[in-house]
């Protein structure tokens, strides 16, 4: 039987590379709490995305948990229905109310014209993501939320290498995450990241990664947010073949959107000024029926593609009264992402398309 084929595969690089910084943390006998090798990271990450205020952190979602927690948000966060669950998921366990704004069903973020009718006297932020890396409305949302006095809270875990007007994606919004999971386009095995604009707030979130305190100075409730030196490693590892992964991706999108009968998908449609990162390719099928076809015509054929997002989050059982969203309830049940990683071949891109097309006929 032919190997399995997952909807992405982490980049393992040079394993001699990795070697020399497992090395270098035996002889230092220095595993976590803000190494050097951490250090070296944010320096090499704040340099990448030229953001200054960065703090390197264990997951996509405590980060996420973190910017709540530091910024004050326990009432009502504008969001949206169409991300990962982690999403939702940082607003019911700081204990706030998500407040959902159907998407635009463009590009499958957040549609602008939606926050302001979901605005409350308890609204005190907006938390968006920038599904599959494309850049959400920020000129709009940043002008609803200046307007209203409400943070931006950018659900960014997809967006680490994409330039929006010229500029890392990470750098909009009061505060930015990203998520650095061993499934990311870059990554650190498990990893996240906090990218802000004030000092004020950097300040917060620094204390708040490290139990809130410095050495036997206690100054606020904290969490442990910190990476360890192993994790890092992997970092640097994989920051050293960014470049070489991107231009992997870039390469299978243009091999998928030439075999694949384009006449009967969706594809998102980036803003423009975006240079994209080629993080995912999703597809959206005409019908549910369709996509499960071809699911499962995949599937049998030992490949396994992921619907991704599903659902959509206003339905999550534990988030309490339904809100109807009908754009990201129907793009949910609709949307596919295909295998998609550096190292799939153009055989494999022929044999998926194929099957896609023939099932969806
Ligand atoms: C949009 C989004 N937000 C948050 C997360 C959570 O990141 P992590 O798995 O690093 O906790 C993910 C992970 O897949 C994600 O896709």
């Amino acid at each position: 039987m032919k190997d399995r084929l997952n909807v992405t595969e982490a980049y393992l690089p040079n394993i001699e590379k990795y070697k020399a910084y497992v090395d270098q943390i035996w002889q230092s006998k220095w595993l976590t709490n803000n190494g050097k090798i951490v250090q070296e990271l944010e320096q090499k990450i704040k340099s990448y995305t030229g953001v200054d205020r960065f703090l390197y952190c264990n997951n996509g979602t405590i980060v996420l948990q973190m910017a709540m927690k530091s910024l004050g948000i326990t009432k009502e966060v504008i969001t949206t229905p169409f991300s990962y669950v982690a999403t939702t998921n940082a607003i019911l366990w700081e204990g706030a109310k998500p407040v959902f704004a159907d998407i635009q069903s463009s590009d499958f973020n957040i549609d602008p014209n939606k926050i302001e009718v979901c605005i409350t006297k308890d609204t005190q932020a907006i938390m968006a993501t920038h599904v599959f890396g494309n850049p959400c409305a920020i000129e709009e949302i940043q002008r609803i939320a200046t307007k209203h006095n409400l943070v931006v809270i950018y659900d960014a875990a997809h967006a680490f290498g994409t330039l929006y007007q010229g500029k890392s994606l990470l750098s909009y919004g009061d505060v930015a995450t990203c998520s650095f999971h061993a499934t990311k386009i870059f990554h650190t095995a498990e990893g996240g990241g906090l990218f802000c604009q004030s000092d004020e707030l950097f300040e917060k979130l620094f204390l708040s990664r490290q139990f809130g305190h410095v050495g036997d100075d206690y100054f606020s409730v904290g969490v442990n947010g910190k990476a360890s030196e192993f994790h890092a490693a992997m970092g640097l590892c994989v920051m050293e073949d960014f470049e070489e992964i991107c231009t992997a991706r870039k390469n299978l999108t243009a091999m998928y959107d030439a075999h694949l009968d384009m006449d009967n998908l969706q594809r998102p449609i980036s803003l423009p000024n975006t240079e994209y990162n080629y993080a995912y390719y999703p597809v959206v099928f005409a019908s549910e029926k369709i996509l499960l076809q071809v699911k499962k015509g995949l599937e049998e054929n030992n490949i396994f593609p992921r619907r991704y997002f599903y659902p959509s989050l206003n339905t999550l059982p534990f988030v309490g009264n339904y809100q109807s969203c009908p754009i990201s309830e129907d793009i949910a049940s609709r949307i596919l992402c295909l295998p998609f990683a550096h190292n799939i071949t153009k055989n494999q891109v022929e044999e998926i398309s194929a099957i896609v097309n023939k099932l969806m006929k």
